[in-house]
């Protein structure tokens, strides 16, 4: 597929499927993947390696506006803070238990969209988290929202993490998952809601492939 470069623009609630998802349609149409999730977890990382507590809301703002540089590298497989690849520490459950407070400081987020469209900035891309319909690119030329049963995604992430050797059970992960969803949905600022005009994608019963057929099917129609 060349043709025109498109923005494309992939929302959802976690563990919905939506990064393996994004990642692999990146790769298979050569497009940037813009996993903003990772950005947000980045600060959440650096301000614990700073000592700064998430709800600082002034120290935070300084970190995220002077001393907090990110980038994507390996076409987005890779996470950089700062040019250092952090890429394996931002899944670790401390960052993701830490990470729901940090995302809901108004200046953080305003940073974060100010480094998200730098990004995607002269690259055909495809970007994925909580409100890169609604806030960062609200003109986007496809919309998606993937989501899927709360059970089903506590399953994908104990999964991973067991995979991985994280120590973890189903019902803390499924327990995590509720209250994330809850604060998403629920925080002041850009929380996470579907764009009147995403298209919607329930992965409860789907197959990882069918997903990216319906949407590598959507874009080619878009092209
Ligand atoms: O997608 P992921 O689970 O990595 O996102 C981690 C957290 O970052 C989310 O639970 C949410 O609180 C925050 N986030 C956000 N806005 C985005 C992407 C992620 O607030 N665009």
């Amino acid at each position: 597929m060349n043709t025109r470069k498109l923005t494309i623009a992939i929302d959802g609630p976690a563990g919905s499927g939506k990064s393996t998802v994004t990642r692999k349609v990146a790769e298979q149409i050569n497009y940037l993947y813009l996993n903003s999730g990772s950005m947000y977890r980045t600060v959440t990382l650096l301000a614990s390696q700073r000592g700064i507590s998430p709800n600082n809301r002034t120290q935070l703002t300084d970190l995220v506006q002077k001393q907090c540089r990110i980038d994507f590298a390996d076409n987005g497989k890779k996470t950089l803070l700062n040019g250092i690849d952090v890429s394996e520490e931002l899944r670790h459950p401390e960052i993701e238990q830490q990470v729901v407070v940090i995302a809901k400081i108004p200046e953080v987020r305003q940073e974060m969209v100010k480094q998200q469209r730098r990004i995607a900035k002269n690259s055909g891309v495809i970007a994925e988290g909580r409100d890169v319909t609604t806030v960062v690119f609200p003109d986007a030329d496809l919309k998606f929202y993937i989501t899927a049963s709360i059970e089903e995604r506590a399953r994908r992430r104990f999964n991973e993490f067991q995979t991985k050797g994280v120590a973890c059970s189903f019902e803390q992960i499924e327990n995590e998952i509720r209250i994330r969803d809850q604060q998403d949905k629920s925080r002041q600022h850009s929380p996470l809601k579907k764009a009147e005009d995403a298209i919607i994608i329930d992965t409860t019963q789907l197959e990882i492939n069918q997903v990216i057929d319906l949407i590598l099917k959507k874009i080619k129609e878009h092209q």
